[in-house]
């Protein structure tokens, strides 16, 4: 991805933004081998050859983080109208990094945020069919007729839904309310929330639990952490075995 180059510069470790604007008015800076004296330039350090003094920058050091998110916290690096953003949860990560598909602005749980665009791409590409489950509050109790409606798949106003797999985590009959765990292999737009409503019942707490064998475990409310390798290469395995399974 294209960003300015003292951005990459800061983001590789050479010195703050500010030096490295310095740096590069110095002429101290060469991308693909020309000269960048001035300020503005953008460059994209995964295919531009960047060098300080001639010496090749360090390509930023690959992060995979998992937040679980609040509710009332926009999935994006920056807001124009100043509501809280994710990247305001990860203090001590001076890296810019990307979240791996939505969560919306009421919806909690876990998010995986990474600087690799490939893998970014790998686990949200329609084609990559990776499980993420929901624990879903809903208005009302659904039938269990309603619930295999959402099993099977139903029509949404942007066509079918793949089969998902839903079971009653628990109901509460004086609230009026139930909550249930759905697992789907999409990403659409506000899915799982399109998908209760389409039966009937409006979802009043939504949080996703799970993101292919990943959970929040005992990851607070509004705290990260770094996945493990291991968890790595099993986000990317599961993304390559689901990779047109769940096709309709
Ligand atoms: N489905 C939704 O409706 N919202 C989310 O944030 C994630 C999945």
């Amino acid at each position: 991805m294209e960003e300015r180059l003292q951005k990459i510069l800061a983001a590789a470790g050479i010195a703050s933004r500010r030096k490295c604007e310095e740096m590069i008015l110095a002429g101290m800076v060469e991308v693909n081998g020309q000269k960048v004296a001035t300020l503005g330039v953008k460059a994209d350090p995964s295919v531009d050859a960047i060098t300080v003094n001639g010496k090749p920058i360090k390509s930023e050091k690959k992060l995979y983080l998992m937040l679980n998110k609040s509710k009332g916290v926009i999935t994006s690096a920056k807001d124009p109208q100043g509501r809280k953003v994710v990247s305001d949860f990860l203090p001590g990560i001076k890296e810019r990094v990307y979240p791996v598909g939505r969560l919306d602005y009421d919806t909690e749980g876990l998010l995986i945020l990474t600087n690799d665009g490939e893998f970014a791409n790998l686990l949200t590409h329609p084609s990559h069919h990776v499980p993420k489950t929901y624990r879903a509050t809903v208005k009302g109790v659904p039938h269990g007729t309603a619930l295999e409606q959402l099993q099977k798949g139903i029509k949404l106003e942007d066509g079918m839904t793949a089969p998902a797999e839903v079971e009653y985590h628990d109901v509460d009959t004086e609230a009026n309310e139930a909550t249930i765990t759905i697992t789907i292999y999409e990403g659409r737009n506000r899915q799982v929330r399109r998908m209760f409503e389409a039966i009937g019942h409006k979802v009043i707490r939504l949080k996703r639990i799970r993101f292919g064998e990943l959970g929040l475990e005992s990851l607070g409310r509004g705290k990260y952490r770094h996945l493990t390798p291991n968890e790595v290469k099993e986000l990317l395995s599961i993304a390559r075995k689901t990779h047109k399974v769940h096709k309709k």
